[in-house]
């Protein structure tokens, strides 16, 4: 079995790329993925993928906790990012210090993430000073994101270039040796993270930018309907479909 990774051996790979980094929010998943990730993020994400609901701002501590827990179950060395949500950290330090020490307690995770640059500066740096590892998230920010049309790709008029290149090479790329992880960016990140149900064809309107690697979606349909149709043929269950006596 490989060793567990830290987050000192995710950092080195900054000059030693890529990253490899998925999301998963379940047990069965997170098993699946520790055998090829370096990271695997708890995003909140999990509020349209897997609970329908509208965005990422409905998504609660107690829902990222919960899954946390979950996928921590099936992790033996992938390091585990959890986001915290909105409302949970962005007010003031005392408040993101709190809960991010909740998520750390009950999860057992490696790091947290929050949203945002320059704007949650000050709180990245109280919870990095009260050793609370934190992976960053600029660019489009999916919890700022107050109705559909806001989400859009960030960095092509001057102003949110300006304000992507001031949040990365400011206060994060030029004074820490961390690595940056694209989604949809560039190639030129250390890593690259996707939404796993993007890439297996489960999402109902993946981003442009995913590559599907297979449709889900439709496979599932199918053995539905099998199941359906076996069930209406009076085909199922059958002597090896149930427990002998
Ligand atoms: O919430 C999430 O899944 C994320 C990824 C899109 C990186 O933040």
């Amino acid at each position: 079995m490989k060793k567990k990774l830290t987050i000192n051996n995710v950092k080195q790979k900054k000059f030693n790329k890529p990253l490899v980094c998925l999301t998963a929010y379940t047990t069965p998943m997170a098993q699946i993925l520790d055998k090829y990730c370096d990271v695997i993020l708890v995003g909140d994400s999990l509020g349209m993928v897997l609970h329908g609901m509208k965005s990422t701002r409905e998504v609660t501590l107690e829902m990222m906790i919960m899954h946390a827990k979950a996928v921590r179950r099936g992790i033996k060395k992938s390091l585990l990012v959890v986001d915290m949500p909105i409302g949970t950290y962005e007010k003031n330090s005392k408040i993101a210090l709190i809960n991010a020490r909740q998520i750390m307690k009950e999860t057992n995770c490696d790091a947290v993430k929050v949203e945002g640059g320059i704007k949650v500066y000050e709180i990245i740096k109280c919870l990095v000073n009260n050793d609370i590892p934190v992976m960053g998230h600029v660019g489009l920010l999916p919890q700022s994101v107050k109705k559909k049309s806001d989400y859009k790709v960030k960095g092509k008029d001057y102003l949110s270039f300006n304000q992507i290149i001031k949040d990365l090479a400011d206060k994060i790329n030029k004074s820490i040796k961390i690595p940056t992880i694209g989604i949809g960016a560039s190639n030129k990140c250390d890593g690259q993270i996707l939404v796993t149900e993007d890439l297996l064809g489960y999402s109902v309107k993946p981003p442009k930018f995913v590559k599907m690697y297979d449709n889900f979606k439709e496979r599932t349909e199918i053995c539905i309907k099998k199941f359906v149709k076996d069930l209406k043929n009076n085909n199922f269950p059958n002597f090896k479909n149930m427990y002998q006596i």
